[in-house]
């Protein structure tokens, strides 16, 4: 990916950003020609790549005039150059373009297929990969276009939702194009978000203990705290890997969601997607307890008067990942009944986290299942930072604004050298107490 270097200005948001288009042939390939004239006209370099089809409805050469670039195509013709070209555009993209995508692109890229100029370049790209789905609304529900863009979703790459509106065969339906201003914004909002670059992994929610097929252990977690962290991380331009216990609330967006279900699969998922994070969030509530021994069948209530389970501590995902994180910035969370600052301290130095999140769950409005939270920052460095009330989704924003400086102290952004390593500390308006 191409560093997100310096020389953006206010009316060139993109100066120095490269975006990859593609055009596959769908009847709203004509707006593709409006999307790559305004990135242009924001700064992006823009580099235009064609389908066969997609040039039987809007031709090459009206895309390099306004691209001021060179267009590939589909064609066999280039395919001599074809692995040197398609890698090499794949490596300069911050970020590529399907617009419009139609089902047999994203059904192609779902099931691995790369057999022409864009579906290589799409699957040597490391870069945010945004489709934008346009085609007729009964293909758009089909279960087989549903079932892969969501597990393209899964995978981290972007979608922008077709509208519901006039469709080009005459009815009205899901399946419209956005808006290309809109789609350029999200593109900007990608591009320009202060976690651009960054990978964060959030856990969220309750993990369940199954002391048999009918019956588990489990709390009062949402996971709305997780859910609101793994949105504010995405909208501000961060690849986010979410790993969630069982809750009632929706995937976000353009998130590779992972559901699990008890702290031992919570600690497996976490521990395999932990290389090459950036940032940790670990809000979910994960129980401490498990039963010894899980019953294959339904246990029987006749014949009992009590029932004494014995339990077995889960694995500690925090501690482990606090263990292995090398540069990865980590924040725990904590749920207390009481706040007792030498415990909270002592449970920071045991899981070896740069911030605590500690709230009490005791407070009208706060903590668990409500849409709001309170709590207080602990920092390493002895600091500590109480905050007001507010909406989860506040505090999402507020830690990632707390979290961004520790991110770029202890990693730096791609594309910037690293500042000199020392130990972490609360910023410093903080430690000035303001
Ligand atoms: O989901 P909501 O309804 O929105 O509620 C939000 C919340 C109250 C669950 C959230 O804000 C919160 O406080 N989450 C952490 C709750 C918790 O498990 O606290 P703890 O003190 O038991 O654990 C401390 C930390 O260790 C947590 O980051 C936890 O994820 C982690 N842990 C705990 C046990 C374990 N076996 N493995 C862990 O990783």
């Amino acid at each position: 990916m191409a560093a997100g270097t310096g020389g953006a200005s206010g009316s060139e948001p993109l100066a120095g950003r490269v975006v990859v288009v593609g055009i596959t042939g769908g009847i709203a390939a004509y707006k593709a020609v409006e999307v790559v004239s305004r990135l242009r006209r924001l700064g992006a370099e823009v580099h235009v790549v064609m389908t066969r089809a997609a040039a039987r409805f809007v031709t090459p050469l009206t895309l390099q005039t306004i691209s001021g670039n060179p267009v590939v195509t589909g064609l066999f013709s280039r395919v001599t150059r074809w692995n040197v070209e398609h890698v090499a555009l794949a490596e300069r993209a911050d970020l590529l373009l399907v617009v419009p995508a139609t089902a047999n692109v994203v059904g192609k890229v779902a099931a691995g297929i790369a057999d022409d100029f864009l579906t290589t370049t799409i699957m040597a790209c490391r870069a945010p990969v945004v489709f934008c789905p346009s085609m007729n609304f009964r293909m758009y529900e089909n279960p087989v276009f549903q079932a892969n863009m969501a597990r393209l979703t899964e995978l981290g790459y972007h979608f922008i939702p077709p509208e519901t509106g006039w469709l080009a065969e005459g009815t009205v339906g899901v399946g419209r194009l956005p808006d290309p201003a809109r789609i350029v914004a999200e593109v900007v909002h990608l591009l320009q978000g202060d976690l651009s670059g960054r990978r964060v992994l959030v856990t969220a929610g309750p993990t369940r203990e199954m002391i048999d097929p009918v019956r588990f252990i489990s709390n009062p977690s949402s996971g709305k705290m997780g859910y609101a962290l793994a949105r504010a991380a995405r909208a501000r331009g961060a690849e986010v890997i979410l790993v969630s216990g069982p809750t009632a609330l929706a995937a976000p967006g353009g998130v590779e969601l992972v559901r699990v279900e008890s702290a031992e699969e919570m600690y497996r998922a976490v521990m395999e997607r932990l290389p090459g994070v950036d940032l940790v969030l670990k809000a979910a509530a994960v129980g401490d307890w498990r039963p010894r021994r899980t019953h294959p069948t339904k246990v029987k209530k006749e014949g009992r008067t009590a029932w004494v389970l014995e339990l077995e501590p889960t694995p500690d995902i925090l501690a482990e990942v606090g263990r292995r994180k090398g540069k990865t910035v980590v924040v725990g969370f904590a749920a207390e009944t009481e706040v007792s600052e030498p415990e909270v301290r002592a449970k920071m130095a045991r899981k070896n986290v740069d911030l605590l999140v500690v709230n009490d769950v005791t407070r009208a409005e706060a903590g668990f299942a409500s849409d709001r939270n309170q709590v207080t920052l602990f920092w390493p460095d002895g600091t500590r930072e109480d905050l007001p009330l507010m909406t989860k989704e506040e505090l999402a924003h507020r830690i990632l604004d707390r979290v961004k400086p520790l991110l770029d102290r202890v990693k730096a952004p791609p594309g910037r050298r690293e500042a000199a390593p020392g130990p972490v500390q609360a910023p410093p308006e903080i430690r000035r107490g303001e």
